[in-house]
Formats: structure tokens, C-alpha cells, sequence
């Protein structure tokens, strides 16, 4: 399956999110998405709206980029996997390297909200990738895959396919420096190969991030091992956006 995904993070106010929306299901009928799955994700705030706005379009899914593991109880200022079911959201990113790195999420974080996920029918969207340090150092492969390991541990193979996986090179995450294609490939198959061996499951799409916009999407999408994007950036821009999907379908 391909897919493609857009991170909003922190931005848009609602005015702009309605905006980018509109654009979006403008830019996007089902000619123009083929058999690429698209994903947004605004923040918070805003999903009820986006959720509204995509009420009769079954092109685009809608992901939160965090939730609470727990379903419900005292914890202030979280939002639980039950909320974003309820809300009608689709999907919901979890692990995102700016979580691990500015909110001290644990593996052990990450692999409770992929179990609280699947339990709320939320498709959980993984997000794994070395720092610069660690490609540097040549660990890269295997400190990526501990991640992923440590993110289905306790997941029944039988929902693997449900998952998607993101490899995001955190160097690569709004910097402008993108992965190569074959630096992008290498990593998938070897994470694809893993999850072979590990739990007999690898038919789930592994999409790259990593300051990926339209002058260099078309080699990584054409990677075997590449079944799509999480966008970041660029996913801010609607005519940068609808080229991505473009350029998946074509791939
Ligand atoms: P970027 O972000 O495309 O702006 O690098 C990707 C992401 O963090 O998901």
C-alpha cells in the first residue's frame, strides 16, 4: 500500500487549517490519488474540524500526532486513543522524534500507545530513526530496529499489518538534508527484513521522513522498499503537498 502523510505539527490556526483543507480536497479527487493513501495531521484542535471537513471524502484519512495510552483518568492535559476514536479519527502518529527528544517519550511510551491504539482502532503510524551520532557511528541499522522492536514487543502479529512504519532519520527532520535514496532503501529493507524474522510480518508500508518535498521525492518513492512519505514541512504547502501524491502514484 502506498501512502503518504502530512505532519502539520505546531501550525496553522484554524482559519488556516480550514484553508489548507479546502485546498487539499480541491487538489486531490480520486483521479489525482490513485491508490495512494493520504493521511493529514493537524494538531489537536483542529481534528474535529478537518474530521468535518472529509465527511463524504473517503480519500483522505485523518491521524492525530500523539495521544495518551491510557483511555481515560487523571492525567491533565492528555488526550487518550478512546478521544481521537470518538472524535472519528483514523490514524495517529506515535514515537515522533521531536516526542522522544523535547517530551522524554520511552520505547516503553511508545510501545504502550501502539497497544492503545490498536485497542481504540487507531491505525498507529511508528516513528523510528537514528540521530546523527549513531549514523555516524555505523549503529544506525540496529539502533533503529531496537525501536521498532521495542514499538511491537507486545503487539499480536495478527495487527501488524494494520501498522504503518516511518523511518525518519532524525538528522534528515526539518533540516534540509534528506536521506539518499539508497540511504532510505537500505534502512527499509533491513527493517522489512526484521520484521520478517522477528513476527513473520512485513507487509506494512514503510514510508520515509526527512525534509522530503517534491524536487527530491521522485528517487526515494522508486526505492523497492519505500512505499510512501511522512511530510513534515512541506505538507504545509498545498501545491507541494498534491505534487507528493502525484509523484507516489506515479512511482
Ligand atoms: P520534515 O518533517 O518533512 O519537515 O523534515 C518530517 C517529520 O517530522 O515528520
Amino acid at each position: 500500500m502506498k501512502l503518504l502523510a502530512g505532519n502539520w505539527k505546531m501550525n496553522n490556526t484554524l482559519e488556516e487549517g480550514a484553508d489548507l483543507m479546502e485546498a487539499l480536497i480541491e487538489g486531490l479527487p480520486a483521479e489525482v490519488v490513485g491508490d495512494v493513501r493520504v493521511v493529514v495531521s493537524p494538531p489537536f484542535l483542529q481534528l474535529p474540524q478537518i474530521v468535518h471537513a472529509l465527511w463524504e471524502n473517503a480519500q483522505i484519512a485523518v491521524a492525530a500526532q500523539n495521544g495518551h495510552a491510557a483511555d481515560g483518568g487523571a492525567f491533565t492535559g492528555e488526550v487518550s486513543m478512546a478521544m481521537l476514536r470518538d472524535a472519528e479519527v483514523d490514524a495517529v502518529i506515535i514515537g515522533h522524534s521531536e516526542r522522544r527528544q523535547y517530551f522524554g517519550e520511552t520505547d516503553s511510551d511508545v510501545a504502550e500507545k501502539v497497544q492503545s491504539a490498536l485497542r481504540n482502532q487507531l491505525i498507529p503510524i511508528v516513528c523510528v530513526g537514528e540521530v546523527l551520532a549513531q549514523r555516524k557511528a555505523g549503529t544506525y541499522l540496529e539502533d533503529t530496529w531496537n525501536q521498532l522492536h521495542a514499538a511491537f514487543a507486545r503487539v499480536n502479529p495478527e495487527d501488524m499489518s494494520d501498522c504503518v512504519i516511518a523511518y525518519e532519520p532524525v538528522w534528515a527532520i526539518g533540516t534540509g538534508e534528506v536521506a539518499t535514496a539508497a540511504q532510505a532503501q537500505e534502512v527499509h529493507a533491513y527493517l522489512r527484513a526484521q520484521m520478517e524474522a522477528t513476527f513473520g510480518v512485513s507487509d506494512m508500508p514503510i514510508v520515509y521522513g526527512g525534509s522530503c518535498k517534491p524536487s527530491n521525492a521522485a528517487e526515494i518513492f522508486a526505492q523497492p522498499d519505500v512505499d510512501g512519505g511522512l511530510i513534515g514541512g512541506a505538507s504545509l504547502v498545498a501545491a507541494d503537498f498534491i505534487a507528493l501524491v502525484e509523484l507516489l502514484k506515479a512511482s
